[in-house]
C-alpha cells in the first residue's frame, strides 16, 4: 500500500490541504462580503493536519500544498510547515497565500522547509487591488513578496485571476512586473464556486485563449513540456527569464491528467474541486486517534470515488455551492 490510484488509472501524487477558512481579504470571486467562519471545533487542529499529511506522504504523495482561506492567518502555521517539511517522500512543500503577512512569516517558513510560494496578485493599482480584494493593501503584498525573495525562496509564482472589464487591461503590466521581479506568473480562469454575488460570472468570464493572445501581441511564447504537477501549462517568454502559466479549467480541461485531491478545512477528503464526492477524514481521526493505518486505508478506499471530470460552465451558474475558501482553490 504505497501509492494512490483512482478508478481512471490516475496516480494521485499531489494533495492540497486547506488549513483555515479564514482570510483577511474578501476577493470578489472567492468570498461574499459578509462571511461566517467555522467554529474552531469543526476545523482540524495542527496535530490533526500534520497527521493527515503524514498519511498522504506514506501513500506516495510527493507534493503537498497548504492553502486556505489564507494559510498565514492560522496560528501554528510555521510549526505545521516544519513538521510536514520533515516527512520523508515530500519533495515539494508549497503554499498558496495572498502575501499580506509574508513579511512577518517568510523567514520562518523558509527555515521550516517550505519550498515554494504562490502569491495571488490580480492588480498592480492600489485602488483596484482594494476593490478586487475588498480589504487588501497592495503595498503589504508587495512587501511580502520581497520579504520572500530576501528569505531565499527561489520559486515564487504569482497567480492572477483575470476578469473581463475589471483587470483585463493589466495583463501585460502583470507580465512585465513578473519579468522585472524575475518570477513566474500564472493566469487563471475564474471558476464557478460559491455564490459570491459581487458580479455576474457570465459577464466577467475571460478565456485564457484571449489572455494569451493579448500577451502574444508583445511577446513570443514557447510551450514548455515541464509541469509542477499542478494544472498550469507553462510557456517561456522569449528573451525573458520568467515563465507564464495558464490554468484553464474551462477552455482546456485538464481533468484527464488530474493527479490531485484536496482536504478541506473540515477534514473532508474532496476528490475533485468541481464535484462534491468526499469522505470524512475528521471523523476517522477523531474516532480512532493515532491510528495511521486506518486513516491510510480510508484514503485508499476513497480513491474509487474520484470522478472523471468537472462540468464547469461559464454561463454564470454556480455548480458547486461550497465556497472557494473552504477548499483552498
Ligand atoms: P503550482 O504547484 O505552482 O503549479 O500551483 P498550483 O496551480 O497547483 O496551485 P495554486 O494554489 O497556485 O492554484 C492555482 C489555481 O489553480 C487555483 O485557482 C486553483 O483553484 C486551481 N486549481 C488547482 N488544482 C485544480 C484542479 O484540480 N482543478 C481545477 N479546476 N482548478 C485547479
Ligand atoms: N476561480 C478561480 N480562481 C480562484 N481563486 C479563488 N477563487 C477563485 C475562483 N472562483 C484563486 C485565488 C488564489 C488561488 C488559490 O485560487 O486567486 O490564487
Ligand atoms: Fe482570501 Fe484567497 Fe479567497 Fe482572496 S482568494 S478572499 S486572498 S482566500
Amino acid at each position: 500500500m504505497s501509492s494512490l490510484i483512482d478508478g481512471f488509472d490516475r496516480r494521485i501524487r499531489y494533495v492540497r490541504i486547506s488549513i483555515t477558512d479564514r482570510c483577511d481579504f474578501r476577493c470578489v470571486y472567492c468570498m461574499s462580503e459578509e462571511m461566517e467562519f467555522l467554529p474552531r471545533s469543526q476545523v482540524l487542529s495542527i496535530d490533526e493536519l500534520a497527521f493527515v499529511a503524514e498519511a498522504f506522504a506514506s501513500l506516495g504523495v510527493e507534493k503537498i500544498r497548504l492553502t486556505g482561506g489564507e494559510p498565514l492567518v492560522r496560528r501554528g502555521v510555521s510549526d505545521l510547515v516544519s513538521r510536514i517539511g520533515k516527512l520523508p517522500g515530500v519533495r515539494d512543500l508549497a503554499m498558496t497565500t495572498n502575501g499580506s503577512m509574508l513579511d512577518r512569516y517568510a523567514e520562518e517558513l523558509r527555515q521550516g522547509g517550505l519550498d515554494r510560494l504562490n502569491i495571488s496578485l490580480d492588480s498592480l493599482r492600489p485602488d483596484r487591488f482594494k476593490a478586487l480584494t475588498r480589504t487588501g493593501d497592495l503595498n503589504k503584498v508587495l512587501a511580502g513578496m520581497r520579504a520572500a525573495k530576501k528569505a531565499g525562496f527561489e520559486h515564487i509564482k504569482l497567480n492572477a485571476v483575470i476578469l473581463k472589464n475589471r483587470n483585463d487591461d493589466e495583463i501585460l503590466d502583470l507580465v512585465q512586473f513578473a519579468c522585472n521581479e524575475g518570477i513566474d506568473i500564472s493566469f487563471i480562469e475564474e471558476m464557478p464556486l460559491g455564490d459570491v454575488s459581487d458580479h455576474r460570472r457570465d459577464e466577467t468570464f475571460m478565456s485564457n485563449d484571449e489572455v494569451r493572445a493579448r500577451i502574444e501581441e508583445r511577446y513570443d511564447l514557447l510551450p514548455l513540456a515541464e509541469t509542477t504537477l499542478g494544472p498550469s501549462r507553462y510557456y517561456r517568454l522569449v528573451g525573458e527569464g520568467s515563465k507564464i502559466g495558464f490554468i484553464s479549467p474551462h477552455s482546456h480541461n485538464f481533468c484527464a491528467d488530474c493527479n490531485r485531491v484536496r482536504v478541506t478545512v473540515e477534514g473532508r477528503l474532496l476528490l475533485c474541486l468541481g464535484n462534491e464526492h468526499s469522505v470524512d477524514l475528521k471523523q476517522v481521526i477523531r474516532e480512532y486517534p493515532g491510528n495511521l493505518e486506518y486513516l491510510k486505508q480510508t484514503i485508499v478506499d476513497a480513491m474509487s470515488l474520484k470522478p472523471e471530470r468537472h462540468h464547469f460552465t461559464t454561463d454564470g451558474d454556480v455548480q458547486v455551492v461550497r465556497m472557494m475558501n473552504m477548499t483552498g482553490g
